[in-house]
């Protein structure tokens, strides 16, 4: 096996030792009929991988970046952490100064526990819930991710009456059979065995799909008769559509909050936020059992600090209108080449479906996931040097770093990806 560093190579001596290549199964290009880039560095909107290709970049490690690759205030964060060591095992001023920054900008939520990844801090938000309300049964909506989870990753079936089917090989039906799947965009109908509802408020894991008018509002007061807890995911939304994220934005208040990507800045981070009377309930003041090793770690509370002090709302309105202005342009460039599609937004999130219809369940986005026209959309878009996620499910994520330029020579290089799809 030649040692020769190119995407082709590396991709051969990648499947031999980690399975598929990748370590995260959303990185595989699998659903484009394709094989992935290894990158090299990242600087601002752009990566560049092993050949030296450099990519127009609007998959920003799936919304875990905001500013852009490299961006100075965390990169110095970082340094200036690291050279006190990377763990310890202690707890540490930066956790205390995150936990507060996150509790001073999202009213309602007054304590916060961090772990080291959203998955985590989703299966600790459930435990919690579970534990708080003594009851077993969990809502979840189809096309919402939370992780993978054993109970989370149920996916399939409708009606608040039917049992979450397994959805994964390896997760017992045991492990899934309290967990409850409805559709998205529908207010279930729950009763007191129900400990908590979890949801994405904004859902960003099936393509873009907002909550039609209503259904947080809905959400919110279905919870509150029965006594059950509702969890927003904030994993994606949180501190990236609003200064506040989805709460905030949509004025309805969870009991509980998940949040991961934008606060690490980059680095490993989640956590669980909520009330006091909740949280509480966490070890070692409560006998919900939750720990980490790397929870709270220096570096990566050093950066989500850094990105999230830089986050103020002159920010949020110039992502949301940089955004704005892709969505307009590219649904004109559909228009131009006759083809059909929507653009999904909510502030700085969006994402394309190509479909004729209004876009607000999983089963729909499935229905136009599979007509095959975004992996032609997607491989004549990566030729043109843009880089959009390898899959119809993800979202665009458009950063403080993507310049006018950049949008306009998105919109330009989509004219022909348009005109190529039939
Ligand atoms: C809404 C949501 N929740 C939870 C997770 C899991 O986070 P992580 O990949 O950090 O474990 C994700 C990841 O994409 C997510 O989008």
């Amino acid at each position: 096996m030649s040692k020769e560093i190119s995407n082709h190579n590396l991709y051969q001596r990648a499947i031999k030792v980690i399975p598929g290549g990748v370590n995260s199964p959303v990185r595989s290009f699998n659903s484009v009929n394709g094989d992935p880039y290894f990158v090299k560095k990242a600087e601002g909107a752009f990566v560049t991988d092993v050949d030296d290709n450099t990519y127009l970049d609007y998959v920003q490690s799936y919304g875990a970046i905001i500013l852009g690759h490299a961006h100075p205030a965390p990169l110095a964060a970082v340094q200036e952490a690291v050279v006190n060591g990377s763990t310890y095992g202690a707890p540490t001023l930066q956790e205390v100064l995150l936990a507060e920054e996150i509790v001073e900008r999202v009213p309602g939520c007054e304590m916060i526990r961090l772990t080291s990844s959203g998955t985590e801090a989703a299966m600790t938000a459930i435990r919690l819930a579970r534990g708080f309300t003594n009851r077993e049964k969990i809502v979840k909506f189809s096309g919402c991710y939370h992780g993978h989870s054993d109970s989370l990753l149920a996916e399939g079936g409708s009606g608040v009456a039917t049992l979450g089917v397994v959805g994964s090989l390896g997760v017992t039906k045991g492990s899934v059979a309290d967990t409850l799947v409805v559709p998205y965009n529908q207010v279930p109908v729950l009763d007191e065995t129900v400990a908590a509802v979890i949801v994405e408020p904004v859902a960003a894991n099936m393509g873009l799909v907002p909550p039609i008018e209503g259904f947080l509002e809905g959400l919110r007061k279905a919870c509150d008769e029965v006594g059950a807890l509702l969890i927003f995911d904030e994993v994606i939304t949180g501190f990236r559509i609003s200064k506040s994220g989805a709460s905030g934005w949509s004025g309805i208040t969870p009991d509980l909050w998940c949040f991961g990507k934008v606060i690490g800045g980059g680095l490993p981070m989640g956590a669980v936020g909520g009330k006091a009377q909740i949280m509480s309930d966490l070890a070692p003041t409560g006998s919900v059992y939750q720990a980490g090793t790397l929870s709270g770690n220096p570096l990566a509370t050093a950066a989500g600090l850094a990105v999230l002090k830089y986050l103020d709302d002159d920010v949020y309105h110039s992502l949301a209108q940089k955004t704005l202005y892709l969505a307009q342009g590219l649904e004109q460039a559909a228009f131009d080449a006759g083809i059909e599609i929507q653009v999904n937004r909510v502030e700085s999130l969006m994402s394309i479906f190509f479909s004729d219809q209004k876009i607000i369940n999983y089963d729909q986005v499935k229905v136009c996931a599979n007509n095959g026209k975004y992996t032609k959309f997607f491989w004549s878009m990566l030729r043109q040097g843009i880089s959009f996620a390898p899959g119809p499910y993800e979202t665009v994520f458009v950063t403080v770093a993507h310049q006018e330029q950049d949008l306009d020579r998105t919109i330009q290089a989509s004219k022909i990806a348009f005109s190529q799809i039939s």
